[in-house]
């Protein structure tokens, strides 16, 4: 057996700061090239960086637990803690949930995601990616509000059930979300994000009591069918939750996704020439963005117990980053790591979704989303360009990446 040794402290690490956020991946790989894990002050948080070691944390939820997923990285205000305290009444079911719950609530959820929910659902997508990418005016756009916001809020919303006529509603709840839990808002903005919260929760406790009452052709009501058959099994609290974690999963991430893929295809022009020529690479380029340049280039977990990984000793009561940005780009799995190629063919091998009990449930539908958007784009507008020296303005967080702003040249 091999000797564990005392955690290394990088004093220089810091997810949040300016060098990481306008580019993290040069920091990725330098910290993965010096060693497997390290203690990160800036965080609290101890921090792994190669792809086995990773993927055995995601394979081993006993001692990886998956319950920090959703929690605030830094202390809330007094104030934040008491709104949501007040009206908000989440609780873990799936991302922050280990078994036996997660176990539980998972496989009824498995059945919503149904290869026929999902077909129902892309020409819905089509239709409203269509009319979306035909109403951009020649000239300079940002495709971020044009385009990869709007459609996958629409895609998920559609999926839970969501009415039309409440889209600008929800969404208007979602901004900023993700500063939350992942980033280090201002007190003003704890205040806005969790009232916000706390509106969003009211409108998924009513929903669901409506399709309770009242069951149509969709993911929340193929739920309440399930509640019905066995209401011990799946409560109509748990389809709450999952209503209100649904509609952030599988809205920010996509968006950032589809963003960070227009950015990186147009950026490497041969290749979006190659993708506008041959639309059948789409889902081949789509893999590759996974691996290359993921919304999620970074994950949480929190150990309970001691656990040594690739020789470095980590507490139990460590909170975990695991870097799956650093994995995806890990030369001991992917030749030429660092060079973007949608020709690659094993792209798909990447950690993007993560792996094992938690793997994205939402993978098939994020996959549809940006291979429909990229189609549309190629057909389109095959001459467009991206603006030169434009800010893209990420936000600063622990998980998330993706432009909030991409201005291209669209052509007229
Ligand atoms: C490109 C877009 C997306 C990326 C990169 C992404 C990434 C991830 C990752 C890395 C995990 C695993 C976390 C873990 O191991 O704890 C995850 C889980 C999850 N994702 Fe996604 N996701 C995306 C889109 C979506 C969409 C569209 C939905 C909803 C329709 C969704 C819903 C979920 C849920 C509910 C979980 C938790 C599953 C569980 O704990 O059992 N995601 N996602």
């Amino acid at each position: 057996m091999e000797d564990a040794m005392a955690c290394p402290v990088n004093h220089e690490f810091d997810p949040l700061g300016e060098a990481y956020v306008a580019d993290p991946y040069p920091i990725l790989s330098a910290v993965r090239e010096e060693g497997p894990a390290f203690y990160a002050p800036a965080i609290d948080m101890w921090v792994i960086t190669r792809f086995d070691d990773i993927q055995s944390a995601l394979m081993d939820p006993k001692t990886f637990s998956a319950a920090v997923g959703q929690r605030p990285v830094f202390p809330l205000t007094g104030e934040a803690r008491s709104i949501i305290k007040e009206g908000f009444h989440a609780y873990p079911v799936m991302s922050d949930c280990d078994p036996p719950r997660h176990t539980r609530i998972r496989r009824h959820n498995q059945k919503g995601f149904s290869a026929r929910r999902i077909s129902v659902l892309e020409p819905k997508v089509w239709a409203k990616a269509t009319e979306l990418v035909d109403s951009i005016e020649p000239g300079v756009v940002d495709l971020v509000s044009a385009l990869t916001y709007p459609l996958p809020a629409y895609m998920i919303f559609t999926f839970i059930g969501f009415p039309d006529e409440d889209m600008d509603m929800l969404k208007s709840w979602c901004g900023n979300r993700i500063a939350f839990s992942w980033g280090k808002p201002t007190p003003a903005e704890q205040r806005e994000i969790a009232n916000n919260m706390v509106n969003y929760w009211k409108y998924c406790e009513e929903f669901v009591a409506k399709r309770a009452a009242d069951p149509v052709d969709d993911f929340t009501s193929d739920l309440i069918r399930i509640h019905q058959d066995d209401p011990e099994s799946l409560s109509i609290s748990d389809i709450t939750n999952v209503a209100y974690g649904l509609s952030f999963a599988g809205h920010e991430t996509t968006t950032s996704f589809t963003g960070n893929a227009v950015r990186r295809l147009l950026a490497n022009r041969r290749q979006w020439d190659d993708l506008c020529a041959d639309r059948s690479v789409i889902p081949q380029a789509v893999e590759e963005v996974l691996r290359y340049d993921s919304s999620i280039p970074a994950w949480r977990r929190i150990t309970t117990s001691k656990v040594t990984v690739g020789g470095v000793e980590i507490p139990a009561d460590a909170k975990i980053l695991l870097l799956l940005g650093a994995a995806n780009r890990d030369p001991g799995h992917f030749e030429d790591p660092e060079t973007f190629d949608i020709h690659r063919d094993d792209a798909r091998k990447h950690l993007a979704f993560g792996q094992g009990i938690h793997y994205c449930i939402g993978a098939a539908l994020a996959r549809m989303e940006a291979r429909i958007a990229l189609d549309l784009l190629a057909q389109r507008a095959p001459g467009m360009r991206m603006v030169e020296d434009q800010d893209f303005d990420f936000p600063a967080n622990v998980s998330f990446r993706g432009p909030r702003k991409l201005l291209v040249h669209w052509p007229g």
